[in-house]
C-alpha cells in the first residue's frame, strides 16, 4: 500500500522554468554570450549543473560552475521572489497546498526531492511558504552526487522515509525525474504542462494527470490507485523481460549453428531469469535459451511458476521452442502460460502454452 508521496519541486510544486531559464540567459548575456531557451530544455530537471554546464559546453565557454550558479541564484531569487519589477513573485502551482494538507491529514508521509542545488530549493519553497522542515523528508541535489535519471535520490527518499520504493509514489513532471523514480521502483504520476502527456508515458509514468489539482486523492484513499500501479508494474516487468530476453540473444554461444536464441521469464514470485542457448563441439552437450533460463530460475528460487515466457531468436520468423524445451517449460507452466515469440526482423507472434504443446507428457 502507498504510504508516501515524494514531490519533485520545479515543475510540480511550482513552475520555476520561466524563472530559471531567465536567470540563466541573464547569466550568459553577462559574460557576453547570447543563448536561448530551447538551448536548456534537454537539461530540464537534471540540476544545475548540468543545466548551464552543457549549454556552457554547447557554446565552447569555460565557466566556473560554483561563481556562476551563485550568481545566477542571486537572478533567480530576485525573480521569484518579487523584487523586479514586471515579474511576479512565484507562487505554488494550483491545488498542491491543498494536496499537501490532504495527504498530511491523513497520515501521508510526505518528502521533496529535487535536483536542485540546495540554494535554489529553499528559495523555491520559500517563495510559496514552504520551509524544509514541513515535509518527512527533504533532498537537494546538494546531497546527491548521481542525479536524476540514476534512482538515488527516490531510493534514498524511500530508505529515509522508512519505507520500501513501491510505497512511494513520486509526482514528477520530467523525463528524466520519471525515469528516476522507475529506476528507484517507485510509483510515479506524471504532471503535464513542462513536458507533453506522451513523452511522460514514454518514459515510465504510471499515470499523467493535466495538473497537480487532478492528483487522484480519492483513488489513493480508497486504494483503486494501487489497483492501477499492480497492472503497470506487470506491463513495466513484461517490458523488462522482453529486454533481458534480447540481452541474453546478445551472449547466444552458437559457433556451431550460428543461430542465436535469447530467452527470459517471468516467475509468478515476479523475478526474470534470462538464457541463451549455449553450444558444444559435442552437438549433444547444447542447451537451448529456454531451458538455460529455466534451470538458472530454480537454481535460484527453487520450483518456480512460469508466468510469461518471451523467446528472441535470429531469422525471418520466429522459432518456437523445440519439442524438448516445451516437455521442460511443461513441468513449470500452466496451460495459458503466456508465451511471446520475437525475430529479430521484428515479427512478434503470441501464444498460450496449451497452443504450442496441446499433449505434453505427463508422469
Ligand atoms: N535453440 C534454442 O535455443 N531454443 C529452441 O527452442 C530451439 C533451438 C538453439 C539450440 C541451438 O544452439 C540452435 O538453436 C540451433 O538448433
Amino acid at each position: 500500500m502507498i504510504k508516501a508521496v515524494i514531490f519533485d519541486v520545479d515543475g510540480v510544486i511550482i513552475d520555476s522554468e520561466e524563472y530559471t531559464s531567465l536567470s540563466a540567459i541573464e547569466l550568459f548575456k553577462n559574460i557576453g554570450i547570447k543563448v536561448n531557451k530551447k538551448d536548456f530544455e534537454p537539461f530540464v530537471g537534471a540540476g544545475e549543473d548540468s543545466y548551464i554546464g552543457e549549454v556552457a559546453k554547447k557554446y565552447g565557454i569555460k565557466l566556473d560552475l560554483e561563481s556562476s550558479k551563485k550568481e545566477m541564484y542571486e537572478i533567480y531569487r530576485q525573480l521569484s521572489s518579487g523584487l523586479r519589477e514586471g515579474y511576479p513573485k512565484l507562487k505554488a502551482k494550483k491545488g498542491v497546498v491543498e494536496l499537501i494538507n490532504q495527504l498530511t491529514k491523513r497520515d501521508f508521509k510526505i518528502a521533496v526531492a529535487t535536483s536542485a542545488d540546495y540554494i535554489k530549493a529553499k528559495i523555491n519553497l520559500a517563495a510559496v511558504g514552504f520551509d524544509e522542515d514541513d515535509f518527512d523528508f527533504f533532498i537537494s541535489g546538494s546531497n546527491i552526487q548521481r542525479k536524476k535519471p540514476f534512482c538515488d535520490i527516490y531510493t534514498f527518499s524511500a530508505l529515509n522515509l522508512g519505507l520500501s520504493p513501491e510505497q512511494c509514489i513520486v509526482i514528477e513532471d520530467s523525463p528524466s525525474g520519471i525515469v528516476s523514480a522507475k529506476n528507484a521502483s517507485c510509483a510515479c504520476i506524471g504532471v503535464e504542462g513542462t513536458f507533453k502527456r506522451d513523452l511522460l508515458i514514454d518514459s515510465g509514468a504510471d499515470l499523467v494527470i493535466s495538473n497537480v489539482e487532478d492528483f487522484p486523492i480519492e483513488a489513493l484513499i480508497n486504494g483503486k490507485l494501487n489497483e492501477i500501479f499492480e497492472q503497470k508494474k506487470d506491463e513495466y516487468l513484461k517490458i523488462k523481460a522482453i529486454s533481458k530476453a534480447w540481452e541474453a540473444f546478445n551472449n547466444s554461444y552458437s559457433p556451431y549453428s550460428h543461430f542465436k536464441v535469447g530467452a527470459a521469464i517471468i516467475t509468478s514470485t515476479k523475478n526474470i531469469y534470462n538464457g541463451c542457448n549455449v553450444e558444444n563441439s559435442s552437438y549433444g552437450g547444447t542447451i537451448c535459451a529456454e531451458r538455460s533460463a529455466i534451470t538458472k530460475a530454480i537454481s535460484s528460487e527453487g520450483k518456480i511458476h512460469i508466468d510469461y515466457l518471451v523467446v528472441v531468436s535470429e531469422g525471418k520468423k520466429p522459432a518456437p521452442p523445440c519439442a524438448i524445451c516445451l516437455q521442460v517449460i511443461n513441468e513449470f507452466a500452466s496451460k495459458n502460460t503466456h508465451i511471446i515469440l520475437i525475430s529479430d526482423s521484428g515479427v512478434i507472434n503470441e501464444f498460450v502454452f496449451k497452443e504450442l504443446l496441446p499433449h505434453p507428457f505427463n508422469l
